[in-house]
Formats: C-alpha cells, structure tokens, sequence
C-alpha cells in the first residue's frame, strides 16, 4: 500500500510520522521483530509493516480494542464509525481486520489483549518497541516498564506523542521519553511528535 493510501485510513498517525515509523522498522528489524502497543485500526501498523517486510521480519500489535479514555463516549477523540452500539462499547478489531486486509504481504500479528498482562508472558527480545497506546501518565509508564526491558541491544524505542510543552498535549509520553533518557537510551532521531531512541 503507497503512504498516501495508508495516510487515508482511520488512525491518529501523520503521514510525516508515519513515513519515519516504516524507515526505523526497515533499520531496527534487522535486529529482530517489532512490538506496536497500540493498534487501534491498524494505520500505524501498516506503516511499520511495510520497513519490515524488507527483512521479513514481523510487527506485532496488541490493542484490547476497548479504545483508551479519550476514545469513550462523550470524550474528545469519540467516533461514532468505531462504536459498536448493540454492545455498547468501542471495538476497533473489525477495523483493524479490514485495514489488515487491504494490504498484500501478511507481517502484522495482532494480539487482542491488555499490553501488560501481555509483556508479563512475553520472553522474545525485540528489534523495536513502539509505544502508542493509553495516554494517561499509569498506562504510558506501565508501558515503558513493561517493554523497554525487551528491547536488544542497539534495538530502539519508539514513543509518540511527545509534547515538551503542556499546552499542545499530554504529558505523559514526554514523561516516559525523559526516564528514556535517564536510563539507557538515547535519541536516534526524531520527527514532530515522534523519537526513535537506541538501547545503549
Ligand atoms: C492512540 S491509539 C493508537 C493509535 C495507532 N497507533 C495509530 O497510529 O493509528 C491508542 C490505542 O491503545 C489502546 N490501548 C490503551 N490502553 C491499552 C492497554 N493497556 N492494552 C492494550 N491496548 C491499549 C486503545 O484501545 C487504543 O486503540
């Protein structure tokens, strides 16, 4: 799928983001698979998938489809398209499947799940770990705690959303961008909201 085609489908990543996601998973797959936490209808995903295949190397994407707390009803990224209103709930799956679809080399494992209970069971080291999925300062950390401890050596971070000033967004990810840093990473390179950070 061309980035314009993909930059058309439901999802919450730029086509400049995007762009810069697929050339660090073409790079960082080389060292091993990617882990998206966060696929919601799978734009991002795609867009990962697409650097990967390049080293037939996988993307896995985990989401509980359950949407985050500015997906829900009344909040600001509602979406009446994602709703499913017999269930009353959010439910990105169908999406997700239909996204999945529409492209033609199959490199994207989803996992319906919550991220933490699955980086608990999950032993296999990781070329690159994206982290897009809740916002809220626990669900970011969790995030980070849960997954930076699989990534290799040399193998990178990726964060999105990151606003140094509070006025343009949430905090959360710039919070767990700068324990990053503390830690032992640091900035491979970065484009708008999104760093690619290295494993020292
Ligand atoms: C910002 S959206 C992801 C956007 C997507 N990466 C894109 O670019 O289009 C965040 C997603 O994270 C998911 N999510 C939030 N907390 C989660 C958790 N603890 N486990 C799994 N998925 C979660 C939500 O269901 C939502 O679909």
């Amino acid at each position: 799928m061309i980035d314009s085609e993909i930059d058309k489908l439901k999802g919450f990543m730029p086509k400049h983001e995007g762009i810069a996601l697929t050339k660090w998973s073409e790079k960082f797959s080389s060292i091993g698979p990617i882990m998206e936490i966060g696929s919601y209808c799978g734009k991002s995903a795609i867009y990962l998938s697409k650097g990967a295949i390049l080293n037939d190397q996988l993307v896995y994407t985990i989401d509980h489809h359950f949407g985050s707390e500015e997906h829900q009803i009344k909040e600001e990224y509602f979406d009446s398209e994602i709703f499913d209103y017999k269930n009353q709930r959010v439910n990105t799956l169908p999406l997700l499947i239909k996204n999945i679809n529409k492209i033609q080399v199959k490199n994207i494992v989803p996992i319906v799940s919550n991220s933490v209970d699955i980086a608990s069971k999950w032993d296999a080291k990781l070329g690159m770990v994206f982290i897009d999925g809740g916002h809220s300062f626990k669900a970011a950390n969790n995030d980070y705690v849960s997954w930076s401890t699989k990534i290799k050596k040399n193998g990178a971070l990726v964060i999105h959303d990151i606003f140094e000033n509070p006025d343009e967004g949430g905090q959360a990810p710039f919070e767990i961008f700068q324990k990053a840093l503390k830690n032992n990473f640091e900035v491979y390179e970065r484009v708008d909201t999104l760093a690619c950070l290295i494993k020292n």
